[in-house]
C-alpha cells in the first residue's frame, strides 16, 4: 500500500463504507477527523463550564534545589477576581503523590528540587487573574546546591533509582579477545512532547465527596487513584473521563495526573469546580521530557565488522524524581540490541539525578535511547573497517532461524519471528541504496562544500509493557435495540487513530457497517483498573476486549436465530448488515429487535489478557514482549559543511504492522511517529542553563519540525505479512516502533560530516544534529573559542 495511493481518487470509495465489505483492513478516515477539522470536536477546554468555575494557575520555583522556607501571596491576593492560594497544607490525603517512587511532593513541601516545581495555586475568577496573580506570589527560598548535568549526578552517586546491570557471556575477555577495538562516547538529548492540547484538568465536586474529573490523560486509572488519593477517598468516589487528547506522545501518561490532583486539591478548597490549564510556557516549566541519555562504549569485531564484545555504559538523566524512569531506563537496555545478536555484553544502566523535570515517558519509552547507540557503534565500526555500514548491520542481524545459535537477546527472549533478513533488501532494492551510495560517494569527492550521506537503518522493538501486570484490557460493547452499538473500552484516544480501529473490529464481528459502531470517552466508572494506553498496545489490547465482548453479544443473537431456524448457531452468519442462516436472511435491526422482545442479553463486557509473556524484574530476564514489530528507513541528507545547516532530502521506509487494520492511520503513524523522530535528532533542543532555568520554554526558541522539514521524497510501503503470533486482525502495533526509523537520519548525517572530515575515528555527533553541533562534530566549532 503505497501513502499516496490512499489520497487517489481511485481507492476513494473504500472511505465510504459499503455493506458487503469488512471494516477491517481498509484506510477508514479516523472518526473525528471531521469533527477536528471543522472544530468541533470536544477538548477539555471546549466542554460547557459550570456555573462557578474558578481558574487555577502554579506558582513554580525559580531555584533548581533549595529549603523553601515560606510564601507570601499577600500581592497576589490584592489584586481583583483572586479567591486565594492553595498549598501542601490544603492536601486532605497524602501530601507525597501517589506515584511509582513515591518521590513527588504533591505541591513543594519544605524544599525545591528544580525551576519550575508547583509549590501552590492561585485560585481566581478567571484564567487571566489566576496567571497574573501567581506570578505576584514571592517564594523564599535557601538556596542549595544542584545537581544539573548527568556526569556530575554519576560521579556524585546522586541516583533515584538504584543502577541495573545486565551481562550474558564474558564481556572483558571477549573485548581481550577480539580482533579490533573501537570505544567512544555520545550525548542525546531529550525532547518536549509539545501535544498541541496543552495539559489540562477541570475537577467538579458532585454530592457526599464524590468528584468528576475531565483530564486529558493517557491514564484515567490512574489519575483516578492519584486524586483518591490525594483527597482520603477510595477510588470508587472518583471518576475519570476522558473523551479525547490533542496528542499525548507519553506526556500524559504520569503528567496528566499531577494536574488533576492540582484541580482536586483547589476545588476542594474552595467548593466550586476549578479548571486548570497551563500556559504552554508553564507547561514547558513543569512537565518531564523525554530522558536526554550519555553513553560511553568499548566494543569488539571482527574484520568483517560482527561484533564479538560490548561493554556499554547508559547514563539516563532522570531529573528529580522517579516518575517511570525505571521502566523507560529498563526498555534502554532492551533496546540496545535494536536489531543485532550481542554475544559477550555487559550493560551498565544509571537512573541519574538533577535538579530539572522529572523526565517521563515519551515515544519509544527509552527504546529510541537504546537503538541510537548500537547504530551509532555500527557506524563507527563500519568507518574503522572501511565497509559499507549496510553490510555490518546484516552481518550482525539475528539469525532468521529462531533455533539458530544467534537468536537469543541478552535479557533471554527468543527472536522467532525475523524478518528483517528479507526486509533490509527489499528495501536496500526499492530505495537504490547501492546505486545512490555509489553517486554520492562520487558527489562527495567533487563537491568541497555540500556533503550527502546516505544511510539504512532497522528497528526492531518489543510490543508489551514490561510489567507484564499492565498487559490486560476491558471492553463493554452494547447494542442497542434500533441495531446501533455504543464501544467503550479502557483504551483513550490521542489521535493515534484507537477508536476507529476498535470500531472497525467490533463493526467486523458483528457483521454490521461502521457507521452502526459509535466508541465513546475512556470513563473510569465503564471500565475499571484500565492500564495507560502507552507502549503502542492499544489496539492490541482493547481491540482483543471489544472483539470478545462483541462476540459475546454475537453468540447470544446466534443461539437465539438457530432456535429460530433449527439449526446450529455455528450455521449462522453476520456480515452486510445481515444474519443468514441456511433457511433465511434476516436484516440486523430486525434481530436485534426479535431478539430484545425475547429477553436476550444484548450487550457484554470483554477481557484479554496478553499470553506467553513473563519477566523477572529482579534479574531483567524473561519473555517481556509478545513479538517484536520491525522495520527498516533509508534516508539521505545533504550538508552545508560551512553553515552546518542540513537538510533531509530523500526518505524510503519500509514497515511492519502486519496485516494492517487500518492502512491510512498506520501510514500516518509510521509518518508522524519518523518526522517526531527526526524533530528530536536534528533541531529540538533543549537548553538548560546553569542555574537549572530551562531557556527552551516556548515555540519562538524550541523548533519542531514543520512542513517544510518533510523530505520531498517520502515512500512509505507496509511489509505484507501477518503478525506471526496470534494478535487481533493479524495486525502488529504501530505508534511508536517507526519513531526509531528516524536514526537513519541520524546515521545519514554522520555520514555526510565523515566524508568532510575523512579519518576512521569514532565520530561523535551530540543529538540533536543543530548547525552548532553539526560543526562541532565536522571540527569547526571550538568550544574554548
Ligand atoms: N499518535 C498521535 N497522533 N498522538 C499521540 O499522542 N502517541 C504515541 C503513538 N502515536 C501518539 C500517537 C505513543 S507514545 C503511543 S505509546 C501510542 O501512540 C499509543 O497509542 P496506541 O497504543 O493505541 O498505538
Ligand atoms: Mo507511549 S511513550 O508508551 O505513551
Amino acid at each position: 500500500m503505497k501513502a499516496l495511493d490512499l489520497l487517489s481518487p481511485a481507492l476513494a470509495p473504500a472511505l465510504t463504507p459499503t455493506r458487503s465489505v469488512p471494516a477491517v483492513g481498509r484506510p477508514h478516515v479516523h472518526e473525528s477527523a471531521l469533527a477536528q477539522v471543522q472544530g468541533t470536536a470536544h477538548y477539555i477546554d471546549d466542554l460547557p463550564e459550570l456555573k462557578g468555575t474558578l481558574y487555577a494557575a502554579p506558582i513554580l520555583s525559580n531555584v533548581a534545589h533549595g529549603r523553601l522556607r515560606g510564601v507570601d501571596s499577600t500581592a497576589a491576593l490584592a489584586l481583583p477576581g483572586v479567591r486565594g492560594v492553595v498549598l501542601s497544607a490544603d492536601v486532605p490525603g497524602d501530601k507525597i503523590l501517589a506515584a511509582f517512587g513515591h518521590d513527588e511532593p504533591v505541591f513543594a513541601i519544605d524544599s525545591v528540587q528544580h525551576v519550575g516545581q508547583v509549590i501552590g495555586l492561585v485560585v481566581a475568577g478567571s484564567m487571566r487573574q489566576a496567571r497574573r496573580a501567581a506570578r505576584l506570589v514571592r517564594c523564599d527560598i535557601d538556596a542549595l546546591p544542584a545537581v544539573l548535568d548527568v556526569h556530575t549526578a554519576h560521579a556524585q552517586k546522586s541516583y533515584v533509582l538504584p543502577p541495573v546491570f545486565v551481562r550474558r557471556g564474558d564481556a572483558q575477555a571477549a573485548l581481550l579477545r577480539s580482533e579490533h577495538r573501537l570505544s567512544g562516547q555520545l550525548e542525546v538529548g531529550g525532547q518536549e512532547h509539545f501535544y498541541l492540547e496543552g495539559q489540562i484538568a477541570y475537577a467538579l465536586p458532585l454530592e457526599q465527596q464524590q468528584w468528576q474529573i475531565y483530564s486529558s490523560t493517557q491514564h484515567p486509572g490512574e489519575v483516578q487513584h492519584w486524586v483518591a488519593h490525594a483527597l482520603g477517598l477510595e477510588n470508587h468516589a472518583v471518576k475519570v473521563e476522558c473523551r479525547r487528547m490533542g496528542g499525548g506522545f507519553g506526556g500524559k501518561e504520569t503528567q496528566a495526573g499531577h494536574l488533576a490532583v492540582w484541580a482536586c486539591v483547589a476545588a476542594r478548597k474552595f467548593g466550586c469546580p476549578v479548571k486548570l490549564r497551563l500556559d504552554r510556557d508553564d507547561d514547558f516549566m513543569i512537565t518531564g521530557k523525554r530522558h536526554p541519555f550519555a553513553y560511553e562504549y568499548d566494543v569488539g569485531f571482527d574484520d568483517s565488522g560482527l561484533i564479538t564484545g560490548l561493554h556499554l555504559d547508559m547514563l539516563a538523566n532522570c531529573g528529580f524524581s522517579a516518575d517511570l524512569s525505571g521502566p523507560v531506563a529498563d526498555r534502554a537496555i532492551f533496546h540496545a540490541d535494536n536489531a543485532y545478536f550481542l554475544s559477550d555484553v555487559e550493560i551498565a544502566s544509571y537512573r541519574c539525578k538533577t535538579n530539572t523535570q522529572s523526565h517521563t515517558a515519551f515515544r519509544g519509552f527509552g527504546g529510541p535511547q537504546g537503538v541510537i547507540v548500537i547504530e551509532a557503534i555500527i557506524g563507527d565500526i563500519a568507518r574503522q573497517l572501511g565497509l559499507d555500514a549496510f553490510d555490518v548491520r546484516l552481518r550482525n542481524l539475528y539469525d532468521k532461524n529462531p533455533q539458530g545459535p544467534r537468536s537469543l537477546t541478552h535479557y533471554q527472549m527468543r527472536v522467532e519471528d525475523n524478518i528483517l533478513h528479507a526486509l533490509m533488501p527489499a528495501l536496500a532494492a526499492s530505495a537504490q541504496y547501492r546505486q545512490r551510495q555509489a553517486e554520492i560517494a562520487e558527489w562527495n569527492a567533487g563537491q568541497p562544500v555540500i556533503k550527502r550521506g546516505l544511510a539504512l537503518t532497522p528497528v526492531k522493538f518489543g510490543i508489551s509493557f514490561t510489567a507484564t501486570l499492565f498487559n490486560q484490557a476491558g471492553a463493554l460493547v452494547h447494542v442497542y435495540t434500533d441495531g446501533s452499538v455504543q464501544v467503550n473500552h479502557g483504551g483513550t484516544e490521542m489521535g493515534q487513530g484507537l477508536n476507529t480501529k476498535v470500531a472497525q473490529i467490533v463493526a467486523d464481528e458483528l457483521g454490521v457497517p461502521l457507521e452502526r459502531v459509535l466508541v465513546t470517552a475512556s470513563d473510569t466508572s465503564k471500565i475499571p483498573n484500565a492500564s495507560a494506553t502507552a507502549a503502542s498496545s492499544g489496539t492490541d489490547l482493547n481491540g482483543r476486549a471489544a472483539q470478545y465482548a462483541a462476540r459475546t453479544v454475537r453468540n447470544n443473537l446466534a443461539a437465539f436465530v438457530s432456535g429460530l431456524d433449527g439449526c446450529g448457531a455455528g450455521a449462522v452468519d453476520f456480515s452486510g448488515g445481515l444474519v443468514r442462516t441456511p433457511k433465511s436472511e434476516r436484516r440486523w435491526e430486525d434481530v436485534v429487535g426479535e431478539a430484545f422482545a425475547n429477553r436476550i442479553q444484548l450487550w457484554s463486557d470483554g477481557f484479554y489478557r496478553t499470553p506467553k509473556i513473563h519477566y523477572d524484574k529482579t534479574t531483567l530476564t524473561g519473555r517481556p514482549f509478545y513479538y517484536f514489530a520491525y522495520g527498516a528507513a533509508c534516508s539521505e541528507v545533504a550538508l552545508d559543511t560551512l553553515t552546518g545547516e542540513s537538510r533531509v532530502l530523500r526518505v524510503d521506509i519500509l514497515h511492519d504492522v502486519g496485516h494492517s487494520i487500518n492502512p491510512a492511520i498506520d501510514i500516518g503513524q509510521i509518518e508522524g511517529g519518523f518526522v517526531q523522530g527526526m524533530g528530536w535528532l536534528t533541531n529540538e533542543q533543549l537548553v538548560w542553563n546553569d542555574k537549572g532555568l530551562l531557556t527552551t520554554h516556548a515555540p519562538s526558541t524550541y523548533k519542531i519540525p514543520t512542513a517544510g522539514d518533510i523530505p520531498a521524497h517520502f515512500q512509505i510501503d507496509l511489509w505484507p505479512e501477518a503478525n506471526r503470533e496470534d494478535n487481533v486482525g493479524g495486525s502488529k502495533a504501530v505508534g511508536e516502533p517507526p519513531f526509531m526509523l528516524a536514526i537513519s537520519v541520524y546515521e545519514a548525517l554522520r555520514n555526510a560530516v565523515a566524508a568532510s572530515r575523512g579519518g576512521t575515528q569514532p565520530l561523535e555527533l551530540t543529538a540533536p544534529a543543530t548547525a552548532e553541533n553539526l560543526l562541532r562534530a565536522l571540527g569547526r566549532v571550538h568550544d574554548d573559542a
